[in-house]
């Protein structure tokens, strides 16, 4: 285990992210009266497993005919995501939901707008054969991989002389999406004590952010990503659209129960100012757009101009430091 470059500059405790998933408990710096936690200012990872994980995510060899890299959709400068309404699939056709971020996917309790994924295994192994994303299997990868003295080369140093495993890859892809964490909001700032970190309309932001009730699905280290809810609670929040497409209804899709129709894992609102278009169907293009459309549908209420500027000023507080440096270095 190695404590890598830019993590070591930032102070503070070192924690291994140890769940492949499920939410862990974190012991951070005391100031856990708050219903968000900062996330922490180092992780300890494993530096060569993650430059290999970090290439791999973006090199398109694990899609049919090397067409779609993981990063072509879940774009590091782009917030995670890719700012589409739907990426395009490998086939050049739209995506049937839109692309969530891949920061600070580890405090998510299940993957997948409908939290489907128990795992990021389970979610990886879906991406590889998903007919518009990787389109391929495990097969296909392992002999390309084998097949490239660069990672042939790449993971005997890491795991010895043999041919290359599925575990492996999974190992190095999981323990690199792990590490993409963003530290250090200024909003993790103030709740670690620094008073002056944000400003007062964001400050009473997140007052309003308790007060109207947001806080009760958006909570913990990801500000969300912990709880399933029904999105439209008051009002039917599918009624100005044309029509109801599969994807629509949610945890129906993996449960077959009625009552979790249109139900979503609460996304993280972390970087959110980032990751625009906003729900699963990616209609909504701004955040004064989304947080109207929560209040009415989620709280029953009409917001005013002003609470939802100051609702936005909090969110907005919310994006951390993006790992977007490459400061993983391959080993020569
Ligand atoms: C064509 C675009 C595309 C490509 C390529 C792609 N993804 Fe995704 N990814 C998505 C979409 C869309 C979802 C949401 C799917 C759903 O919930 O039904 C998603 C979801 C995820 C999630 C769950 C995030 C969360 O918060 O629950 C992870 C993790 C992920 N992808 C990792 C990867 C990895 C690793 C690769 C490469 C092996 C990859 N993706 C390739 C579009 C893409
Ligand atoms: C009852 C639970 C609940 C409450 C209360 C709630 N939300 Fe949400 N929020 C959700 C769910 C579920 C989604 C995802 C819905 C979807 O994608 O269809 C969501 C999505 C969002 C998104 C879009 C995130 C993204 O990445 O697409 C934003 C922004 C947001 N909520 C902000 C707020 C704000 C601000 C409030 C308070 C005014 C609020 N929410 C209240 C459950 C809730």
């Amino acid at each position: 285990m190695v404590l890598i470059g830019e993590f070591m500059l930032r102070i503070g405790l070192s924690l291994l992210l140890s769940c492949y998933g499920l939410s862990a408990v974190f012991a951070v710096d005391g100031m856990m009266s708050e219903p968000i936690s900062p996330i922490p200012l180092t992780i300890t990872v494993d530096a060569e497993k993650i430059a290999l994980g970090k290439k791999l995510f973006e090199d398109p060899i694990f899609s049919k005919d090397n067409k779609l890299a993981c990063s072509d959709c879940h774009n590091l400068e782009k917030g995670g995501a890719d700012n589409r309404f739907r990426s395009l699939t490998n086939s050049g056709d739209l995506d049937i939901i839109n692309t969530p971020t891949i920061y600070n996917v580890a405090f998510n309790i299940r993957f997948g707008w409908a939290g489907q994924f128990k795992t990021l295994a389970e979610q990886l192994n879906s991406s590889l054969h998903n007919p518009r994303h990787g389109n391929s299997n495990w097969e296909a990868l392992l002999a390309k991989l084998q097949d490239s003295a660069d990672y042939a080369d790449a993971f005997q140093k890491i795991y010895g002389r043999q041919k290359i495993q599925r575990l492996w890859v999974e190992e190095v892809m999981i323990e690199y999406q792990k590490s993409m964490t963003t530290p250090n909001a200024s909003f993790d700032r103030y709740l670690r004590g620094d008073s002056q970190a944000v400003s007062e309309t964001a400050k009473r932001g997140y007052r309003l952010f308790k007060k109207y009730g947001c806080i009760a699905c958006h909570q913990g280290i990801n500000v969300g990503g912990n709880m399933f809810q029904k999105i439209g609670i008051f009002g039917n929040y599918f009624k100005n659209r044309d029509e109801i497409n599969p994807t629509d209804y949610g945890r129906f899709n993996v449960s077959g129960l009625e009552e979790d129709k249109f139900v979503f894992r609460v996304p993280g609102l972390r970087n959110v100012e980032l990751t625009a278009p906003y729900f699963h169907d990616g209609h909504t293009r701004t955040l004064e757009e989304a947080v109207e459309l929560m209040a009415r549908h989620q709280l029953g209420r009409e917001i005013n101009e002003q609470d939802r500027d100051a609702i936005i000023a909090f969110l907005k507080t919310l994006t951390g430091e993006i790992p977007v440096k490459a400061f993983y270095v391959w080993r020569p």
